[in-house]
């Protein structure tokens, strides 16, 4: 992997990211505020039914497509079966890569509203250079343990279509892990009630007329925004002090409500320990975050930012390499190895 690999990679993220959020960012912003509040529309009264294996009935007043109705079916009846939630309300957004669904939780859960996130088969094929940030991290099974078996890990090797479904569900435990890890830390993010099978059942953030938007969707006055930078760099701290970076933080993943913020997002997290591309990954995280930032009035340095938290929790700047790939006999090796144990 050279650092163009990367750079390249990343443009075509950009691309493709701005394609999905821009189109909505446009709709919102020709909005007044009082509009805004309004943006997710009430779920039309309409109940469908369908049949779950077990021949119990799955019935939901959101008024999806056939196509979209069958998806939901089979990414959440199970969540439904075990009484998660009693109802599919709305959809919150619907993209090429996920949807998320607004569900009234069951009363066994205590609250009455649920975020459920179910992903497009196609989400992780279009992450084209996913190794850069499957790099050192292990493959997870749909119970978030690691996968050891060598015929799973040969089918994932082969890009058989078994092997595509093990690494598709590897990134959703990812997402899982990683939310899960922050919560206990106490950082600002979604609680997960629970995950499998295509979708992952979170707190709801918003109220029932009105989803949480992300912070790219509005703007901050300029005190409260300097107190919310505050608290992202705090969320990214403790992510940090975690061994994780979020891989794709920006205000398009940072949810604000009731003047609090909402990290969200996290499949494509990576650990400084593990992943030689982390410090790159890192710095573009903070790099968004602090240009979001600065359109609110709040001036920062990114690069200043990102290496001293780096350097506070001992990372390398510099990408590891493993000592079997150099040669002792050769003095360019020397040096550089040199150079790589001093960072
Ligand atoms: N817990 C949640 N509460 C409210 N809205 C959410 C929640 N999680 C996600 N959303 C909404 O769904 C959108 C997509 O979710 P996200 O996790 O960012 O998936 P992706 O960007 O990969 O499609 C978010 O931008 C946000 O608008
Ligand atoms: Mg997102």
């Amino acid at each position: 992997m050279s650092t163009t690999d990367l750079i390249n990679y990343f443009e075509d993220l950009d691309d493709f990211d701005q394609l999905e959020d821009g189109k909505r960012v446009s709709m919102i912003k020709n909005m007044s505020r009082d509009q805004k509040k309004h943006k997710v529309p009430v779920a039309a009264p309409v109940r469908l039914t369908a049949q779950l294996d077990a021949g119990q009935v799955f019935e939901f007043s959101y008024n999806a497509s056939h196509h979209e109705r069958q998806w939901i079916i089979d990414s959440l009846g199970s969540f439904y079966q075990m009484h998660w939630f009693d109802d599919v309300l709305q959809l919150i957004k619907g993209g090429k890569e996920a949807s998320v669904y607004l569900c009234s939780g069951n009363e066994t859960t205590g609250v009455s509203y649920l975020a459920a996130k179910v992903y497009r088969p196609r989400r992780f094929r279009n992450l084209r250079k996913d190794h850069l940030y499957r790099e050192g991290r292990e493959s997870l099974d749909e119970n978030g343990h690691i996968i050891t078996d060598d015929g799973m890990q040969y089918a994932m090797r082969k890009r058989t279509e078994y092997g595509r479904q093990l690494l598709h569900t590897s990134w959703i435990e990812h997402e899982v892990k990683t939310m899960q890890i922050f919560e206990q830390a106490g950082a600002d993010v979604p609680a997960i009630f629970a995950s499998g099978n295509n979708a992952i059942l979170m707190s709801y953030v918003g109220e029932a007329e009105m989803a949480a938007p992300a912070l790219n969707e509005i703007d901050l006055d300029p005190a409260e925004a300097r107190q919310l930078f505050e608290r992202v760099l705090a969320n990214i701290e403790i992510m940090l002090a975690h061994d994780r970076v979020h891989g794709d933080l920006s205000a398009y993943n940072i949810l604000y409500w009731d003047g609090e913020i909402i990290l969200i997002d996290f499949p494509q997290a990576v650990s400084p320990k593990e992943n030689r591309n982390a410090y790159l990954i890192f710095q573009r995280d903070v790099t968004r975050v602090c240009e979001y930032f600065t359109q609110q009035g709040v001036h920062s340095n990114p690069r200043a930012i990102a290496d001293k938290l780096w350097r506070k929790y001992r990372y390398n700047t510099m990408p590891d390499m493993d000592p079997h790939f150099l040669n002792a006999d050769s003095e360019d090796d020397v040096a550089l190895w040199k150079r790589l144990k001093v960072t």
